[in-house]
């Protein structure tokens, strides 16, 4: 199965050089997503000189691989949020994301973003009537919140619905795209280097260097500005890491609205659904099927899953692209941002769950703020130093309790296959040979590559994704491509080429 997702094939890459020496700068951030590219433009407006360091394109990884929509609610509902902390928190919450919402319209104007950017009407809707005490729930919180949230003209959805609720006025755009253009916009205090990974920073009182594959870099601080903290940090153990899927099909002659439906239907699923037009082609996107990363046995089902919802509901059948994204869902349900450690130099930004475009950008607004020596009325919300056992309790014991069950499943056996010579061409599978668990991926020449299955990360063992053909670490959402390289989550580290202590397998003497 080939995967790639639309925003990728429909932005305009703009190319960054590779960094090939040392250089300093007052702040260095690590990834060139949605996060660290507004990072460096509000800061740069401060006048400071910054650098970052994209391991893949600008735009590459999580946030070309999201829905692209923008809207201030939360994709956990209010209701749940407001059950947790309160209406004050509640309203905080919306008027945080109103703001970095807005600052995405604004640099849009300003710079003349071409990301397809509109405004939209955002709605929730419940297809079957045990789903519509949801809906009302969440109209009642969003009305005490003031938010003006309105109940919907069923006329204006795109399929039979029992229940639905319309907030007007949120938005949509391109994110590779947006990110892409955002990114190339001159500013001489900005230095953008691509395919530049960044392998350990070191932090003392001086400032920190971030060691990366050209060269290091020098500065008073940094920001990981990469989805989720990299390397060992008990963060990690308040995050859930997930995985969901993404499907873009040809509208043809569908007449299917604009703006962006959220709905509740049978069997628990909740798909998004939406319109996306561009050099006069009209594409519907569903998204959907999230499941904890590395925890599936057959990631295809899901993103099947998906073509068979727009075949039933909607009669659509020619599926343009596919791919997948990830996300990290928090303990207490707010994103952590800031400063790392009391009087630290490393800042970070994580717990996005699904709604990381604007999260990414008001953790910009808030680090940018806390570099600069500004307040910012935020900052406590989501102190990622905050302690909340009590909020966290649930979430916390069942992440964990999975991630040390997926730990123990994986020692000592439980390969895949039972030999290589069972791996098809275009496969991957964890083999057990000679005590070590193996990630084999045979390439389209018959060759195998060979790399050890054990994460660099805290040593979970990785499980082949057999859609996206990568693989998937099960415990904290470290990901590395088919042969070996890092891609995502928290691990510094490629896997580590396969060693073997005697001989190599019969099937594969002849590897090169
Ligand atoms: Fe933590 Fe793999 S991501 S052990």
């Amino acid at each position: 199965m080939f995967t790639q997702s639309i925003w990728k094939d429909t932005a305009s890459i703009h190319n960054h050089q590779v960094l090939n020496r040392d250089i300093s700068a007052d702040v260095a951030i690590i990834g060139g997503g949605v996060t660290g590219i507004s990072t460096a433009r509000l800061l740069a407006r401060q006048g400071l000189k910054v650098v970052v360091a994209e391991s893949l394109k600008v735009g590459g990884g999580t946030s070309g691989h999201s829905t692209g929509n923008l809207y201030v609610t939360i994709d956990k509902n209010l209701e749940t949020l407001k059950n947790k902390y309160d209406l004050e928190t509640v309203k905080q919450v919306l008027q945080s994301r109103k703001d970095a919402l807005n600052l995405i319209e604004s640099w849009v104007k300003a710079y003349s973003l071409d990301c397809d950017f509109k405004r939209q009407n955002w709605n929730l809707y419940s297809a079957i009537a045990e789903n519509d005490e949801k809906i009302e729930q969440e109209l009642g919180v969003a009305r005490e919140a003031g938010l003006e949230i309105i109940d919907s003209d069923p006329a204006n959805y795109p399929l039979k619905i029992n229940k639905g609720i319309t907030l007007p006025n949120q938005a949509q755009l391109n994110p590779m795209r947006y990110v892409q253009e955002l990114a190339n916009v001159a500013d001489d205090n900005i230095a953008i280097y691509e395919c530049t990974r960044v392998i350990k920073i070191e932090e003392s009182d001086e400032g920190v260097v971030l060691h990366t594959s050209g060269g290091n870099i020098h500065a008073d601080y940094a920001v990981m500005a990469t989805h989720v903290p990299k390397g060992f940090d008990l963060l990690q153990t308040l995050l859930g890491s997930y995985r969901e899927y993404g499907v873009a099909f040809k509208a043809g002659d569908l007449d299917f609205p604009e703006g962006i439906f959220w709905g509740y239907h049978e069997d628990g699923k909740n798909i998004s659904s939406r319109l996306y037009e561009r050099n006069g082609e009209r594409y519907v996107i569903f998204v959907g099927e999230p499941h904890k990363t590395g925890q599936t046995e057959d990631n295809i089902q899901h993103i099947q899953a998906l073509c068979d919802f727009a075949q039933t509901h909607y009669g659509l059948n020619q599926v343009v692209y596919r791919w997948g994204g990830q996300h990290y869902r928090p303990a207490d349900l707010l994103p952590f941002i800031g400063r790392r450690n009391q009087n630290g130099r490393t800042f970070v930004a994580t717990g996005f769950s699904t709604d990381g475009l604007v999260y990414g950008t008001l953790a910009a607004m808030m680090i940018a703020d806390e570099i600069t020596g500004r307040s910012n009325p935020y900052s406590d919300l989501y102190n990622p130093r905050r302690f909340t056992p009590i909020k966290s309790a649930s979430r916390f014991i069942a992440e964990n309790v999975n991630v040390a069950t997926v730990f123990l499943k994986d020692l000592p056996s439980g390969a895949d296959k039972d030999s290589f010579a069972d791996i098809k061409v275009g496969e991957g599978a964890v083999i057990n040979y000679q005590g070590e668990k193996i990630a084999a991926y045979r390439r389209e020449d018959n060759e195998l590559h060979l790399n050890s299955a054990v994460c660099p990360h805290l040593k979970c063992i990785v499980n082949w994704n057999n859609a996206e053909k990568t693989w998937d670490c099960p415990c904290h959402g470290s990901r590395f491509s088919r042969d070996g390289v890092v891609l995502e989550g928290p691990s510094w580290d490629n896997l580590a080429r396969a060693k073997f202590k005697d001989s190599l397998p019969d099937d594969i003497q002849d590897r090169k």
